[in-house]
């Protein structure tokens, strides 16, 4: 399960501009902006994809149609040869700003997730359990508005995981955290990948975070979106970029095509 196709896909967006006129009003004139155009994909059913390109290229927008929250202009999307045009509850999408519910706590928020599973013993366990994976035991009855930037990514990346589904997509999951919490937070989403062998999509601007984690990396261009690269990555965990020449070579080309004439 998880297997997904991108045909021809098209995403126009009408910009309405305010225009005053002399006469006072002001009339709305539509600019279409082409923001997808003919993008054709396909990932394997349980591959981690990561999808790196320019800011404003058209990657929330990609991931928002996956989702099935937007529509496409034209073109489709199947998942398991069937078309997405609306949210599944297999799927889970982790946004790329606050998604968390804002009245309710940690503990409310995690547990949404696992609202049907019949045992509440095993519940509360599972749920304490994901809450203590992203370290914020103790923070269980606080509010989002009580937590730091970083704590609530960490609520976010809990309340995602825990509802174990069939595809996780996620929009730049690791923004806002910590150096040493985002590193521990890609190896758990790398270890919990190994064991469950879901779909992940990920949207990330950390050319590592593609490499480290990846089993295929995916380049767009700027807008309109178009793919231009699209690599599978054949290499055994844990990687590290820095130690091999593949890895390495393939750093710097993603560098050079993301418009940065050398790697840092
Ligand atoms: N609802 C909308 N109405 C009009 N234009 C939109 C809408 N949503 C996105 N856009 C435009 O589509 C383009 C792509 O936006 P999108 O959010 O997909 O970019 P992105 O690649 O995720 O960028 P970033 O890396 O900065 O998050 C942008 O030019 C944006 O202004
Ligand atoms: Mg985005």
């Amino acid at each position: 399960m998880g297997h997904i196709l991108i045909e021809n896909l098209n995403k126009e967006f009408v910009e309405k501009r305010r225009q005053k006129r002399d006469n006072g009003n002001t009339p709305e004139s539509g600019q279409t902006v082409t923001v997808l155009e003919n993008l054709n994909l396909e990932f394997e059913a349980g591959e981690m994809v990561c999808i790196l390109g320019p800011s404003g290229c058209g990657k929330s927008t990609l991931l928002r149609i996956i989702a099935g929250f937007d529509q496409p202009t034209s073109g489709r999307v199947l998942q398991d040869g069937k078309e997405l045009s609306s949210p599944s509850p297999d799927n889970i999408f982790v946004y790329q700003h606050n998604g968390l519910l804002p009245w309710m706590t940690v503990w409310q928020n995690v547990e949404l997730g696992i609202r049907h599973t019949a045992d509440p013993g095993e519940k509360e366990e599972t749920i304490q359990e994901y809450i203590n994976m992203v370290e914020l035991e103790g923070f269980e009855d606080h509010y989002p508005h009580q937590l730091s930037g970083g704590m609530q990514r960490r609520a976010e990346l809990a309340r995602a995981l825990v509802i174990n589904p069939e595809m996780l997509i996620m929009d730049e999951p690791f923004s806002g955290l910590d150096f040493l919490t985002h590193m521990k937070m890609r190896e758990e989403v790398v270890n919990m990948h190994l064991y469950l062998g879901k779909t992940i999509l990920l949207v990330t601007h950390n050319i590592d975070d593609a490499l480290i984690m990846g089993d295929r990396v995916v380049i767009l261009s700027g807008r309109p979106a178009q793919v231009n690269l699209n690599r599978k990555l054949e290499f055994p965990h844990p990687r590290d970029p820095k130690t091999a020449p593949e890895l390495q070579e393939l750093r710097e080309e993603i560098f050079f095509m993301l418009g940065v004439s050398y790697a840092v």
